[in-house]
């Protein structure tokens, strides 16, 4: 039996298993069961993947739902190019946009305190990686990923691009303050 020349037998699919080869398939089969069920214990005790819900949407209802808590609930404004910091009340849906080449706006969550939190991008897809949490989320232009965050520790977060997204991916961080 060789592995390079063709098989002596052509009709090999006709000839009974082998033992050895009957035994690795079957190891074969376990492990794909037990990374099946890793899958599903990673998701509950992991603490990292979380639950999230996704809808579709449009860029322009996305963008005029975040626009509308940007109006209501901004305190100030940061860095060269004037970006909302908004402080929501506790509970309340907040939404983030993702685009080439920033995330907008900032938000000033409490410590301790839910939201829920939407992304959503307005051209390409875009990486949610949240810093130094090592929470990622795909976000895609028309589809609402909603996830339901409570921050534990308060301090500065980052927000990282971590899907490769043009000459300026490297630039696309943004920023979030839990108090
Ligand atoms: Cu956005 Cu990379």
């Amino acid at each position: 039996m060789s592995a390079i020349l063709p098989p002596a037998e052509r009709l090999w699919w006709k000839q009974p298993i082998d033992k050895l080869e009957f035994i690795w398939v079957a190891i074969a089969f376990v492990w794909s069961l037990v990374m099946f069920g890793m899958m599903i214990w990673w998701h509950i005790y992991g603490n990292q993947n979380l639950s999230n819900e996704t809808y579709k949407t449009t860029k322009e209802m996305f963008a005029a739902k975040a626009q509308a808590v940007v109006d209501q609930y901004t305190v100030r404004t940061e860095t060269d190019q004037q970006v909302p910091v908004v402080k929501p009340p506790a509970g309340s849906d907040i939404y983030l946009i993702g685009r080439l080449w920033a995330w907008w706006p900032i938000y000033e969550l409490e410590q301790g305190k839910t939201y829920k939190l939407h992304l959503s991008a307005m051209d390409y897809m875009h990486g949610f990686s949240l810093q130094p949490q090592n929470i990622n989320i795909q976000v895609h232009p028309n589809y609402e990923h909603v996830v339901k965050i409570t921050p534990t520790q308060s301090g500065t977060y980052s927000i990282v691009c971590n899907e490769y997204c043009g000459i300026g991916h490297h630039t696309m961080v943004g920023r979030m303050y839990v108090k």
